[in-house]
């Protein structure tokens, strides 16, 4: 009945619409997309109080709203951990991370590669620090955690580090002074993807339990990025690992996402999948259940993909809403997978379109409440404003 209602609405919407359109002058669909009267910024309602939350949400409700948001950002509607990055390569995260800074305990801009060079571990990505953003942010309660990877390491490089300790304290000593240096009160550490699988996971193990050992006694945390389930590698990151770990490192960012690839294309991360993940980390009988849960950051991405003939790849905020531009009606709901997607076919050919909505996103907070974990956001700067309502 309510659906009728709105379909019925929607309908007036649109007939409105087409007949504004048609006497709109120039292009037609600049004409159209003219006649949306688009919200930005602070509202006086949430996604909530404007019912937005749809299962099948037309691509005109997220046009008109998605730019929008509640005006009490201070508002939080989940309360364990949640971490967001930041990339240079989409600074409109920056803002996010200061607007909904409430919303977020850590924030993870993505600005460091640790790389050997002439022997010796150096810190590469320093032009990449946003000094006037970092001296505002800093007044917020927000842990700031940059992101760490290694870089221009040779096999040898990574097998002398991974073999022998006194490398593994050089290393720590190289993040430790930048920290100092900046006031960052830890990092967020990336290595295990890129290595796993060429060598025996211990050596993965012992080189997070020493930089943390090393970190902790500054006074510095670490959050450790693990790969999701993937039947591939199976053995990547299982409940074994987790166990040895979670008493030194201070949170794991699970990258639960890219689960379909041009190759294979569909949703991003499937539901189930996700729950399947962090159940196979945190088996029922596993000592000390809460506080591993607890740590456990769910990765939730946002950004899309446009799969096309020739393949397609990663779309982020601004190129989702031009594709949302030719939908006409409501975007289709994968029951098995529980994400949204749309096809369409324009002049550059056809597209089959996933990117989250406020229901997809919805689902996955709900998960993260229901499992008792964290949550990781990839990245702040490529979701839309409306998003951060839920969180
Ligand atoms: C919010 O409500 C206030 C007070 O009723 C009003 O002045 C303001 O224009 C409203 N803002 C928006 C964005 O609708
Ligand atoms: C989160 O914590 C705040 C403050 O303790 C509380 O008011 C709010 O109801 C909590 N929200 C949820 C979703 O548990």
């Amino acid at each position: 009945m309510f659906k009728r209602v709105v379909l019925h609405f929607t309908l007036l919407v649109l007939f409105i619409c087409a007949a504004l359109s048609t006497i709109a002058p120039g292009n037609k669909a600049k004409g159209k997309s003219k006649q949306l009267k688009i919200k930005s910024g602070a509202q006086n309602e949430s996604v909530h109080d404007l019912n937005l939350i749809d299962v099948e949400p037309s691509a005109k409700e997220i046009l008109i709203n998605c730019q929008a948001y509640f005006k009490d950002t201070s508002i939080r509607n989940f309360n364990n951990t949640v971490l967001g990055y930041t990339t240079p390569w989409n600074s409109h995260g920056y803002n996010v991370a200061k607007i909904f800074s409430k919303k977020f305990d850590i924030v993870s801009p993505v600005w460091f590669q640790l790389i050997k060079q002439n022997g010796k571990y150096t810190i590469a990505g320093e032009q990449d620090i946003d000094s006037n953003w970092l001296n505002e942010f800093r007044r917020q309660d927000n842990a700031i955690l940059p992101r760490f990877v290694f870089e221009k390491f040779s096999d040898r490089d990574f097998s002398l580090m991974l073999s022998k300790s006194t490398e593994r304290t050089k290393v720590s000593k190289v993040i430790i002074n930048l920290c100092l240096q900046h006031g960052f009160e830890g990092i967020v550490l990336e290595y295990w993807s890129q290595l796993t699988g060429r060598v025996d996971n211990k050596f993965l193990v012992n080189l997070a339990v020493d930089i943390s050992k090393a970190l902790q006694e500054r006074n510095l945390k670490l959050v450790l990025v693990i790969p999701p389930m993937r039947k591939e590698l199976p053995n990547a990151f299982t409940d074994k690992e987790l166990d040895q770990l979670y008493t030194y490192v201070y949170a794991f960012s699970l990258m639960t996402y890219d689960y379909s690839s041009v190759h294979r294309p569909g949703a991003n991360a499937p539901l189930y999948w996700i729950r399947q993940t962090v159940e196979n980390l945190t088996p029922a009988n596993s000592r000390d259940f809460d506080e591993k849960r607890r740590k456990i950051l769910l990765g939730i991405n946002m950004y899309g993909n446009d799969y096309t003939p020739d393949g397609g790849g990663p779309i982020v905020a601004h190129q989702y809403l031009e594709l949302l531009g030719h939908v006409k009606k409501r975007l289709s709901y994968d029951e098995h997978d529980e994400e949204n997607f749309f096809e369409i076919r324009t002049s550059s050919g056809r597209h089959y379109v996933f990117y989250p909505t406020l229901y997809s996103i919805n689902e996955r907070i709900k998960l993260a409440q229901e499992m008792r974990v964290g949550i990781s956001i990839w990245e702040l700067g490529q979701g839309l404003d409306y998003f951060y309502d839920l969180f």
